[in-house]
């Protein structure tokens, strides 16, 4: 799912060192520039024996820095002065792949290269993703310089375990892109998120009512639009818990909380907004369910024709939040906001919920257009609040209403 605005115009500097893995490292700096950065790379002596500067700057279009002493590609500055200017308006620091070598030096302040120079001169966050070959990564000093760098504030973006081009096998092997882009985005936005320090819960999919061990009633939400919110909120800094019965793909550093039921849900929800900062409420929850959930598999009976169900009434999620927010404000989210899907009366509809379930904000999105609400990419909703009334959106995509949604939170939250 693309980051919206949260990269755009951020400066990133890459630093890449001498692995093999320096080949994923060219997707991530093509698809961090896709994403609006502007991304600077500082290659290692090392780097260099395994793909060229001209590489880099194809994807980035920008200058690669490459010697501490040589003018840059550009001709411009000498590149002992580049490393003041690259630290000095950078947003992030990110070493992708990190070899031992420059962990070492990074953990006892050498100052040999370009890279080492630049990364005592920010004063922004670093990331560092390491990647090496066979048992280096559990080597003690390795482990010691990683301690001393993670102890020094470095945040550390873990190598996962996998095959290495030895044909060994182990941990040591550089994330793929999604992840290292996840790992980018969550450490920007907790310093530049509008609800950086906050924890929201988000819910998506639509809920699932058994019928038998093999059926069960559920309804068209695919789970997007509840992703989406997901990870704006995760962009904007928060701590997001989303509790889901779709399996997309879940956004980096979310905490998912997989259920089924109308009932799971509820249970989820009361449990995990206890003291959050904002409940948001994607999902398609049912409104009722089967009365008898059969133990086995419902068999056609040849003597009758149908099949009756009976069926009864859900909790209202919203209303039980509602319920405990006024008997103790501490036990439940501090902000609450509904969606409202309807195919009639949409704004009317959509008030006598903000009111019956006492929101804080609504979405209202009708269902009935073939290019709003259930499973498509894009949606067109009105945001109604109890203090400053109506907020009608164009048709624009999920991310994009998503982001709205983050921003509106924000301003509720004081953000
Ligand atoms: O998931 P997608 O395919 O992307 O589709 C997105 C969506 C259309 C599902 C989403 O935009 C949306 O409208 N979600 C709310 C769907 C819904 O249940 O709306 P409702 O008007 O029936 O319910 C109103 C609000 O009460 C919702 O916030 C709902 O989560 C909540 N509710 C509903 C029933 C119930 N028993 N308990 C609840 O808390």
């Amino acid at each position: 799912m693309a980051a919206v605005t949260l990269l755009k115009g951020r400066r990133v500097v890459l630093g890449v060192t001498g692995s093999i893995a320096v080949y994923k490292s060219v997707d991530l700096a093509s698809k961090l520039t896709q994403a609006g950065a502007l991304v600077d790379v500082v290659m290692t002596e090392a780097a260099r024996q395994f793909i060229t500067p001209l590489t880099f700057q194809a994807v980035t279009g920008r200058p690669v820095y490459t010697d501490l002493w040589a003018a840059d590609s550009t001709g411009g500055l000498p590149t002992h002065i580049a490393h003041v200017g690259l630290g000095e308006g950078a947003d992030l620091l990110l070493i992708a792949p990190a070899t031992a070598h420059t962990l070492a030096k990074l953990a006892h302040g050498l100052a040999d290269d370009l890279l080492t120079v630049t990364a005592l001169a920010v004063r922004c966050p670093v990331l560092v993703a390491p990647a090496m070959d066979g048992g280096m990564y559990a080597h003690p000093a390795v482990q010691a310089n990683l301690k001393l760098l993670i102890e020094r504030g470095i945040e550390l973006i873990p190598p996962e375990h996998g095959r290495f081009a030895s044909g060994l096998e182990g941990v040591g092997r550089l994330p793929e892109t999604p992840a290292l882009m996840g790992a980018v985005r969550q450490v920007l936005g907790q310093r530049f998120g509008g609800l950086a320090g906050r924890r929201v819960v988000v819910t998506a999919g639509g809920t699932q009512e058994p019928l038998d061990p093999v059926r069960y009633i559920t309804n068209r939400s695919s789970g997007k639009q509840g992703y989406a919110i997901a990870q704006a909120a995760q962009d904007a800094g928060a701590h997001v818990t989303l509790i889901t019965t779709a399996a997309l793909s879940s956004p980096f550093g979310v905490e998912v909380v997989p259920v089924g039921s109308a009932d799971e849900m509820l249970r989820a929800v009361l449990t995990y907004s206890r003291g959050a900062d904002a409940l948001v409420m994607a999902a398609a929850v049912a409104d009722f369910r089967a009365k008898d959930v059969s133990q086995h598999k419902i068999k056609k009976k040849d003597d009758s024709d149908g099949l009756t169900l009976e069926l009864v009434r859900n909790p209202d999620i919203l209303a039980e939040v509602a319920r405990v927010r006024e008997a103790d404000p501490a036990a439940g989210p501090r902000v609450v906001v509904g969606f409202a899907a309807e195919s009639q009366d949409l704004l009317d509809n959509a008030q006598k919920k903000l009111e019956r379930k006492r929101l804080d904000l609504i979405v209202a999105n009708d269902i009935s257009a073939s290019d709003a609400g259930f499973a498509v990419e894009t949606n067109r909703v009105v945001l109604l609040s109890p203090d400053s009334g109506r907020e009608e959106l164009p048709l624009m995509g999920k991310s994009e209403v998503a982001e709205l949604l983050v921003n509106r939170l924000a301003g509720l939250l004081g953000g």
